[in-house]
């Protein structure tokens, strides 16, 4: 039966060759371009990239370019040629074309169309040959040939060799090869597929296509920005913009998806590459010409440059609650298999720049949530204090809304609320809306926003097949971009890889359930109600787990939670002392393990009772305070610098006195021990936080410290085996007085020390550690998996 019917358009396409033959007639063609699709006849192929061909085409036929165009699969010819004439025969007209030129266009692109089998180097030998001969035989010059993988990203690099060895053009002809995403899971990967395909294509050969690029709004934010430039430059700044959103909402779920879904999920799904270029194109300094794609990616390269580096806490992570069936059904998994991939994310991002610099950027995409939408909103401060007539434009909120489509609105557009500025028209292919549906877009009636759309609303697979024909790389994504890009997200992605998100049901059912809010630095949902796990009839608190070590309390986390749980623990024994003597005495010690302590300290600096905190040192270095190895400008730079503490509460170890270091006639030991004596209560410290050597030593007491002498002082001075040698330390006295007593150690270096100290009981001479027994107080170990299970 499709023999038929392929014959009748042949038939239909030998009229047409009679027009074609006339319409070349034109000026002299600048060539021949062949098309090749790999890939031709799967999903994306079907639902995209012919039609976008076929648009393509109906604009250059008659412009002097001729084409072929071939959709190659691993199908044998038949099945092939059958699947592929299934695809074109529904593509539609695009708009431009009357039907009757449109009916004709079809026909020209169906007869230069074809299957063909491109599995072995022998079939890409084979395309080659016929290519070379279509070209001899009707005297056609060569322009270029295109490639479009749409295909697995794990074919890249083998049909990338193939091309390279078989089908490149002649000197003066191009060679285009387009990828689309995933390229790469995350910095390492992407680095490797990035190095692999550099060996069969230049640079400027690969155009790897990410479709938010070519959507309309997105591909006009430079071009707005840039027009507007007078009204925008003093208003695009920390002073004036309150906070920036990057929104995608899907109401989908993933089913027929899962065995990629998977293994990406949200955030390497469209974070790191949709909404990221959205990001990058609304916070870049403006190119002073649009089309340099050199400039546009030195812009963009600079934004990622100042991008801080996320942290665990810098987002929310959710799943749809029927994801789990969906996986266990597609990839085969039993019923009590868990997946952890994340079908939301929320995150919270900042610029360290002096333009940007404290700007929240919240970021966020799910499936199955309650719409389908995409934008990303600029929220401007407002000074206006409204006492009454609230419904005026100036009481409401002040934004810029770039509408990537969906939603209430259903079409593209760009959206200035008329408290701003009446903005300028993007290019001449947008128009000015001024007729509005009753509507509401983000907390204002369409009346309140001078709205402009395209005019002809485009595909935004063509737009970016018509950018590849014409070689025009602004709007792809150069190896440099995107190593930046996953330069960005790996840490991020690293952190989530056990971390388990919240369930929802979908939909409207949602509710606020994945309603989040920005805290200091970091995001949490704002609905903290939900126990944050999926597995029933596991501890509420599973993340965290209690335990005896050595015979004394012992808590134990992957990092992330331990560090949270040792901050919490620290803020009770501070509330509970302020409560009881109106002030908190805390030693802190130097080394690597705390400083996660301090950072997470530092974020939550609003709610720690700083104020009525007096600050020590466990011991110190002699080295002078500004030197990055002294203990105390660590915790200057980590936690002092950020927190509200009051100046006269903090109690450095005067390791410098008379212009020397640590020189016992200075009596430096005796004077901190003496303030001591006068500041904390029965000397005995609230808290001390202590870390531990692989050595087995603790504060500044190691093996070999001569302490007998110094039994009943609080503080001396010592000698390490390492530099610098000399140190100041709290002794054991003054630790074994404190009230509370934490011994943090984290990460798999110390996990034989911690395995051997587990054997010891009681004291043993070769690890100091073991003599911190507190008399009247708690000692508990704080250890991360890595150090306890290494
Ligand atoms: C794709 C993602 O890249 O983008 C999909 O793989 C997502 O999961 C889609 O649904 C969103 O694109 P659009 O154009 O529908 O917003």
């Amino acid at each position: 039966m499709w023999r038929i019917t392929w014959c009748l358009l042949l038939l239909a396409a030998t009229c047409w060759q009679r027009s074609y033959t006339k319409e070349s007639e034109n000026p002299p063609s600048p060539g021949h371009v062949s098309v090749v699709i790999v890939g031709g006849t799967g999903d994306l192929a079907k639902k995209y990239l012919w039609q976008g061909f076929f648009h393509l085409y109906s604009t250059q036929v008659g412009k002097g370019y001729t084409f072929s165009f071939y959709g190659g699969g691993l199908s044998p010819d038949d099945k092939g040629t059958l699947l592929l004439f299934e695809i074109l025969k529904k593509l539609k007209c695009p708009s431009e074309l009357t039907a009757e030129r449109c009916a004709l266009v079809k026909e020209q692109f169906l007869r230069l169309s074809q299957y063909l089998q491109l599995k072995t180097v022998e079939d890409y030998e084979k395309l080659s040959q016929q290519i070379q001969q279509q070209l001899k035989q009707e005297g056609m010059v060569e322009a270029g040939r295109l490639f479009y993988m749409s295909v697995p990203a794990f074919a890249y690099a083998d049909i990338a060799a193939k091309i390279n060895s078989t089908c490149r053009p002649p000197a003066d002809a191009w060679l285009r090869v387009v990828l689309e995403k995933p390229f790469g899971h995350d910095f390492g990967s992407a680095q490797l597929l990035a190095t692999q395909l550099a060996s069969f294509l230049k640079e400027e050969e690969m155009f790897r296509i990410d479709h938010y690029l070519g959507k309309e709004v997105v591909s006009q934010i430079l071009a707005f920005r840039k027009n507007n430039n007078n009204l925008l430059e003093p208003i695009w700044n920390k002073h004036h913009i309150e906070r920036i959103e990057i929104v995608l909402k899907e109401t989908l779920d993933c089913k027929g998806r899962i065995q990629f879904y998977d293994q990406y999920g949200v955030i390497r799904d469209v974070l790191q590459n949709h909404l990221t270029e959205v990001l990058t194109l609304l916070t870049m300094s403006v190119p002073a010409n649009l089309s340099s794609s050199e400039e546009v990616l030195k812009n963009k390269l600079q934004i990622f440059s100042t991008l801080e580096h996320l942290e665990r806490k810098s987002v929310v992570t959710g799943q749809y609650q029927s994801y789990n069936e969906e996986v266990q059904e597609e990839l085969n998994k039993t019923k009590d298999y868990i997946s952890l991939t994340p079908t939301f994310a929320g995150v919270i991002i900042f610029a360290d720049n002096p333009q940007y610099d404290g700007i929240p950027i919240f970021m966020t995409s799910g499936k199955m949530l309650d719409e389908r939408v995409a934008y990303a909103r600029i929220l401007f401060k407002s000074d206006i204090f409204c006492v009454q007539d609230y419904d005026s434009v100036n009481c409401k909120p002040k934004q810029i809304v770039f509408y990537l489509g969906h939603g209430v609105l259903e079409y593209p557009a760009i959206l200035v609320s008329k408290n701003l500025f009446k903005p300028s028209l993007v290019n001449s292919g947008w128009k000015e809306v001024t007729e509005h549906k009753d509507v509401n877009v983000l907390g204002l009636p369409l009346s309140d926003y001078f709205i402009q759309t395209p005019v002809v609303p485009k595909e935004a697979y063509y737009e970016l097949i018509s950018k590849v024909f014409h070689g025009r790389k602004d709007s792809f994504i150069s190896t440099e971009n995107l190593l930046a890009s996953w330069a960005f997200w790996t840490p991020l992605l690293d952190s989530l890889v056990r971390a388990y998100p919240r369930p929802y049901p979908g939909g409207v059912a949602n509710g606020d359930l994945l309603n989040f809010q920005l805290r200091g630095r970091e995001v949490a949902f704002v609905n903290e109600a939900v126990v944050n796990v999926i597995q029933q009839g596991q501890e509420e608190n599973f993340q965290v787990m209690q335990g005896k070590y050595r015979g004394v309390d012992m808590v134990s986390a992957w990092a992330t939670e331990l560090v949270e749980r040792l901050a919490s623990d620290l803020q009770s024994a501070a509330e509970e002392a302020i409560r009881d003597e109106g002030q908190f005495h805390l030693a802190l010690s130097g080394g690597s393990s705390p400083i996660a302590l301090f950072l997470q300290l530092a974020l939550h600096q609003y709610t720690f009772p700083w104020h009525h905190t007096h600050l020590w040192l466990a011991d110190e270095r002699c080295v002078p305070p500004t030197e990055t190895g002294s203990n105390f400008r660590m915790i200057h730079d980590q936690l002092l610098q950020h927190v509200r503490i009051p100046y006269f509460n903090i109690h450095p170890m005067p390791v410098l006195l008379n212009q020397r270091l640590c020189v016992e006639e200075d009596g430096g030991a005796v004077l901190y021990e003496n303030e001591i004596n006068q500041l904390v209560n029965a000397s005995s410290f609230h808290y001390i936080l202590l870390g531990v050597g692989e050595d087995g030593h603790t504060a500044s007491l190691f093996q070999d410290s001569k302490l007998d002498e110094s039994a009943e002082r609080l503080v001396t001075l010592t000698e390490s085996p390492s530099k610098p040698h000399q140190r100041m330390s709290l002794t054991f006295t003054a630790i074994n007085k404190a009230r509370k007593v934490g011994v943090l150690a984290m990460g798999r270096r110390k996990h034989e020390l911690v395995t051997q100290l587990s054997r010891i009981k009681g004291e043993s001479a070769r690890y100091p550690i073991t003599k911190v027994q507190p008399t009247n107080g708690n000692l508990i170990w704080y250890l991360d998996y890595d150090a306890l299970l290494g």
